[in-house]
């Protein structure tokens, strides 16, 4: 009787025991399949959704600085008439640097650093100048890809984008005088 209540026990627990593996694995499964599909869909999803829409060229008045939190840049507009976007964050240790409309500068209120408006160090500790994103100008409208962050260790007047740069190279060649 015993022995018998024994056996029905040591056969419960077998079953138990694999219906528990059959569980664990299943969710092993699961749990994989979901870490490695939602993210590639996560991924084309920022790509598309990296692109933020500015506005109008002419909203911008020259020597202005305008904050896209939701981009997490500004946008400047140079007294020559460029952009740039400038990651906010600072190239020392991360933290958010806002600008300092009274001094004229960006002002880490970390350690102290300083940039320029084209987001060149003006004071350490930073020892480069902030981060940019891609300034595209479609039809007249200012468009800034934040889904990427270009580094960079100095500024340059190429990293700005200019208004009528892609109306210049977009016109027709000039008509052909023959004779
Ligand atoms: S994090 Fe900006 S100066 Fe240190």
């Amino acid at each position: 009787m015993a022995e018998d209540a024994q056996r029905k026990r040591r056969s419960f627990l077998a079953a138990l025991a694999t219906g528990l593996a059959l569980v664990a694995t299943g969710e092993l499964f699961w749990v994989a399949s979901a870490f490695i599909r939602p993210r590639k869909r996560r991924d084309m999803r920022d790509r598309r959704e990296g692109l933020i829409v500015a506005g109008p060229v002419e909203t911008f008045a020259r020597d202005s600085v305008t904050a896209f939190p939701e981009g997490k840049f500004y946008l400047v507009r140079l007294s020559d008439g460029g952009f740039l976007a400038l990651h906010r964050r600072c190239t020392h240790l991360g933290c958010t640097v806002p600008w300092d409309e009274e001094a004229a500068r960006f002002i880490c209120p970390c350690h102290a650093s300083s940039f320029d408006m084209r987001g060149a160090v003006l004071g350490p500790p930073a020892a480069r100048p902030l981060d940019l994103f891609t300034v595209r100008i479609e039809n007249g409208i200012v468009k800034v890809d934040a889904g990427q962050v270009i580094e960079r260790q100095t500024f340059v007047p190429e990293q700005v984008t200019h208004p009528s740069a892609r109306r210049r190279t977009a016109a027709p060649p000039p008509p052909r005088r023959d004779g």
